[in-house]
């Protein structure tokens, strides 16, 4: 897996998912990253060939429900997100899917209460230890790339430390929210810091934070030093925003998004949450569409 000069969908809990994967690289990203799953779910699923969808399906015992999809269209650039605390579980849920996918990634910049609560997520930031031996024991183990993705700490000096120290672990790439944990989404993205820790490292960075436009990914670029950009809301609103011919309208995109979703049966919750998303940034969920959407039950009342 190359990481250079790359356009990265990032990591979207319930957003991320096959369709959304598909989409975004028929617009133009070349690396797709699926939602965060939690090592402790996935311990409990079976991996299972879907011959009539043509997927491979990471799926909880007893309760059927579809943790993870994928396909061999995405073998070359889907990235699996896991959320973890501990080196041991984090390999045996990684051994489950690291064949049928391009790497595995943890995340170390969730803020969220239940992700901190369990040590996962951006608890992991203050535990250079805990990340030193998750990241060495998958690497160790696994022939699949290993990377991660992180936020900035307090200071630059502090978060430029910490990424030589994960470099040093030998990840193929380390991803930079240019947020700090205790910033929100609305608050602007740091990229001078990010660009702090572009220019200390060798491996390759990726850059992440308030790319709404084609025409960002060149400034975030110039301003950091990073060759590969990621990209979350720009393209959970419209993703397109990969496209270097600009982005088309936001109507046609959902559109081919719900088709997608049917023709990969994707998970309603996941279909219902995205649409919402979508309407309530470039419309309102109080017209007759988001209300549909939100009396929604199956796919086929979503199409
Ligand atoms: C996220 N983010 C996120 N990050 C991560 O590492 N794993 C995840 O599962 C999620 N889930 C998630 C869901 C949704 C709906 C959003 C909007 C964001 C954070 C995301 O990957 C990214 O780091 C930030 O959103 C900053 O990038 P943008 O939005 O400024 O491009």
């Amino acid at each position: 897996m190359d990481y250079n000069n790359k356009l990265v969908l990032a990591p979207m809990v319930r957003v991320g998912t096959l369709p959304l994967r598909l989409l975004a690289a028929e617009y133009g990203a070349d690396i797709t990253y699926g939602e965060e799953i939690i090592d402790h779910k996935l311990v409990k699923c079976d991996r299972i060939v879907n011959d009539y969808l043509g997927t491979i399906d990471v799926v909880e015992k007893g309760t059927q429900s579809v943790v993870f999809r994928t396909c061999p269209e995405e073998h070359n650039r889907v990235v699996f997100q896991m959320g973890t605390s501990d080196a041991v579980r984090a390999l045996k849920a990684a051994q489950l899917v690291c064949n049928d996918v391009a790497a595995v990634d943890i995340n170390m910049g969730c803020p969220r209460s239940f992700s901190i609560s369990g040590g996962m997520g951006a608890a992991l930031l203050s535990k250079p230890e805990t990340i030193h031996d998750i990241l060495t024991t998958l690497k160790r183990n696994l022939n699949t790339p290993v990377t991660c993705k992180i936020r900035l700490l307090k200071t630059s000096h502090d978060t430029v430390e910490l990424a030589r120290q994960i470099e040093k672990t030998g990840v193929s790439a380390l991803a930079v929210h240019g947020r700090k944990v205790p910033d929100r989404p609305r608050d602007p993205a740091k990229w001078n810091e990010i660009a702090d820790v572009v220019a200390a490292l060798s491996v390759p960075v990726i850059a992440n934070g308030d790319v709404f436009d084609y025409e960002d990914i060149q400034r975030i670029k110039n301003a950091t030093g990073a060759s590969s950009i990621m990209v979350a809301r720009g393209a959970l609103w419209n993703a397109s925003v990969f496209s270097p011919k600009g982005k088309l309208p936001w109507e046609e995109v959902k559109k081919e998004y719900v088709r997608k979703s049917i023709l990969w049966d994707n998970e309603v919750k996941s279909t219902k949450h995205t649409l919402k998303e979508m309407i309530m940034h470039h419309s309102c969920l109080e017209f007759p569409e988001g209300k549909a959407v939100i009396k929604s039950e199956t796919l086929v009342d979503l199409a």
